[in-house]
């Protein structure tokens, strides 16, 4: 018998349905919402309303793309935290009454605990235990993952993200959101060791990444002073530098971690896994250190509900199921 489950992702402004069957991912449609991006960040009332506009045709999309029809379904998974609460209501809802329509079971996913799993939908995967750095626009951290059920936080950001790190300093040299594929972008052609920021000294496996954006900013209000067109002039070199900066923060932990526990499996997940920079970094690092390293697909990486599926999937195999009454939840507790 095959275990056929759909899955819907609306933690934040992507609206996205996937199809999973036997842990095979079959479709995973992500429609992203433009609408944020004359404001220079997520309008959460906006992302719950394109949600809402997004939801039917993202979930009738994934299905007909797996060839799969609602009656085939074994479960319906949705992410119930953490994310922006009316976003994830949107989906929790949805998801909701589809499990009460079809009388299925459903199941409910944590969205980082997903970015996490995500190394498991393609080959080759890791094995038992792994780690994993992931890293997106609202988290960052290092976890020790020992099975699809059971992952700790070892280490995580005291403060920004590295995800907020690379939009923040993108808006500080006037480029438009989400600017962390942006500075990907300029830095291919810059030079990374031409500007120096300062790594912060923070103890553990933890990060920070507020004093750079400072950096950042002292650094431009200098140069822009004797030189107004400093930032259009020398905007490979920046990006190249700022990049190189947040590449150096994030892998020297990794490498830390990677040390102290014994753990030679690394993975990287989130939607800055995406930048060309730090998956190079990783390959690099994993080379010398002799790591397997494992990074997903680039339709995995950012949110999208491939892994929210690939989670439920694990959980449908343990038993794991929700009632109909549990409610989403903004916060990210484990
Ligand atoms: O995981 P994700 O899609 O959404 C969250 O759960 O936050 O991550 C989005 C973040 C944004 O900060 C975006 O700028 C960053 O991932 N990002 C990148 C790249 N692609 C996406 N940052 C650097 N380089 C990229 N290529
Ligand atoms: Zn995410």
């Amino acid at each position: 018998m095959s275990i056929t489950i759909l899955a819907i992702e609306s933690s934040c402004d992507e609206t996205s349905a996937a199809v999973c069957v036997d842990g095979k991912i079959l479709s995973n449609f992500i429609a992203t919402q433009a609408v944020h991006e004359q404001y220079g960040g997520v309008v959460p009332e906006l992302a719950s309303r394109a949600h809402m506009q997004h939801i039917v045709p993202v979930v009738d999309r994934a299905l007909k793309e797996a060839g799969r029809r609602l009656s085939d379904l074994d479960a319906i998974a949705f992410t119930q935290a953490p994310g922006l609460i009316g976003s994830l209501l949107v989906g929790a809802q949805f998801a909701k009454s589809l499990s009460l329509a079809l009388n299925k079971p459903l199941i409910a996913v944590h969205h980082m605990q997903a970015h996490v799993l995500a190394n498991l939908i393609e080959d080759p995967k890791p094995g038992f235990p792994f780690l994993c750095l992931t890293v997106s626009g609202g988290h960052t951290q290092i976890v020790r993952c020992e099975s699809p059920h059971q992952m700790s936080i070892i280490g995580e950001t005291i403060d920004d993200a590295a995800g907020e790190a690379f939009d923040k300093s993108a808006k500080l040299l006037g480029l438009p959101y989400p600017g962390g594929p942006l500075i990907d972008k300029y830095a291919k052609t810059g030079d990374p060791n031409r500007f120096k920021f300062p790594e912060p000294q923070i103890p553990a496996l933890n990060f920070s990444f507020s004093g750079l954006k400072t950096a950042i900013l002292y650094f431009l209000q200098e140069n822009t002073k004797t030189n107004p067109s400093f930032v259009e002039e020398n905007l490979a070199d920046i990006c190249a530098s700022i990049q190189h900066r947040i590449i150096s923060i994030l892998m020297n932990k990794v490498k830390k971690a990677a040390a102290e526990t014994g753990i030679k499996d690394v993975c990287i997940a989130g939607g800055v896994s995406a930048n060309s920079g730090l998956r190079a970094a990783l390959k690099e690092t994993g080379d010398k250190l002799k790591w397997n390293t494992f990074i997903p697909a680039f339709q995995y990486c950012t949110d999208n509900a491939g892994m929210i599926a690939i989670t439920a999937y694990y959980k449908f195999l343990a038993g794991e199921s929700v009632a109909l009454n549990t409610s989403p939840s903004a916060k990210a507790e484990w």
